[in-house]
């Protein structure tokens, strides 16, 4: 048996970590009796409280899941055009594999490119969390920093997933879709990590290419806004905020900020994988953050 003095120095010590064992019942117990005892608010118990934060006019930011200093004007002055030209094996390799992907999203789609944009941002979001989660890894392995890599790739995946809030608000997801979502994230998830361990080089040349892609939907996109066969709806609150647009911007302003941030993710990822296609690491060259 633990003396009391004993299990209270061990509670000390394990704080909230989750341990197995007995100890977990009785930490949970102990504190949760505690806890109801004085307050059944967390923030009060833990005595955390949500940071305020306001706006430069003072105002309250409504938003919890970005901050004003998240929050740019994007350069859609990027060239749009920009392409990789497969060279090596290699790069027809990720070219073909993108080529071949498109094939089944079409048909699926077709011309409902806001449900499109909603969908792929799902798939968007994944590599830049994938190469930040490996780089990571690498980087406690090997005792070594990452040259800034790490935190770039991570904008890169929370950015995509900044596009797929701000569509969810143009388009909502119906149950089969979902289903779909679920299903692509399980496959793509492990095939991309398998190509990241496989080969890094290809895997962001996979990416340099999906984003051309997506380049040329959000090109698609806006030509369906101009032709009048989508209705040009004013733009969601969420993305007025995030790109600091105007407050009459609309869903044309919101994809023409989406293309130029993939244009951006295009250059970031092809560039990532010239460094590797050089025999050096992304660590030897310092990463282009906060690159919008
Ligand atoms: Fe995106
Ligand atoms: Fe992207």
């Amino acid at each position: 048996m633990l003396s009391s003095r004993f299990t209270s120095a061990i509670l000390k010590q394990i704080g909230t970590r989750t341990v197995i064992g007995p100890a977990t019942v009785f930490m949970e117990r102990t504190m949760s009796s505690t806890a109801q005892s004085s307050s059944n608010s967390p923030t009060d118990y833990w005595n955390i409280t949500p940071t305020k934060v306001n706006d430069l006019d003072g105002n309250h930011w409504k938003w919890s899941c970005f901050r004003p200093m998240d929050c740019y004007a994007a350069d859609i002055s990027i060239d749009m055009d920009k392409h990789h030209v497969p060279t090596s094996k290699l790069d027809k390799i990720a070219l073909r594999t993108i080529k071949i992907l498109r094939f089944p999203t079409d048909i699926f789609f077709q011309k409902r490119y806001g449900c499109r944009a909603m969908m792929l941002e799902t798939v968007a979001a994944v590599p830049g969390m994938v190469a930040g989660l490996f780089l990571h890894l690498k980087s406690l392995r090997r005792f070594e920093h990452s040259g800034g890599w790490i935190k770039t790739l991570l904008e890169e995946a929370e950015n995509e997933r900044m596009h797929l809030m701000t569509f969810m608000e143009v388009s909502q997801p119906k149950w089969y879709e979902r289903a779909l979502v679920i299903t692509v994230q399980g496959m793509f998830f492990n095939a991309y990590l398998a190509a990241y361990l496989a080969s890094p080089k290809l895997a962001h040349r996979l990416v340099g290419y999906l984003e051309e892609e997506a380049i040329h939907s959000y090109t698609e996109f806006l030509k369906e806004l101009d032709n009048g066969n989508i209705e040009n709806v004013p733009a969601p609150a969420i993305a007025i905020d995030y790109w600091n647009l105007p407050a009459d911007s609309t869903l044309r302003d919101v994809v023409v900020s989406v293309r130029a941030d993939e244009a951006h993710h295009r250059d970031v990822n092809h560039f990532a994988s010239d460094i590797y296609c050089r025999g050096q690491e992304l660590k030897e060259i310092s990463a282009p953050l906060g690159y919008h």
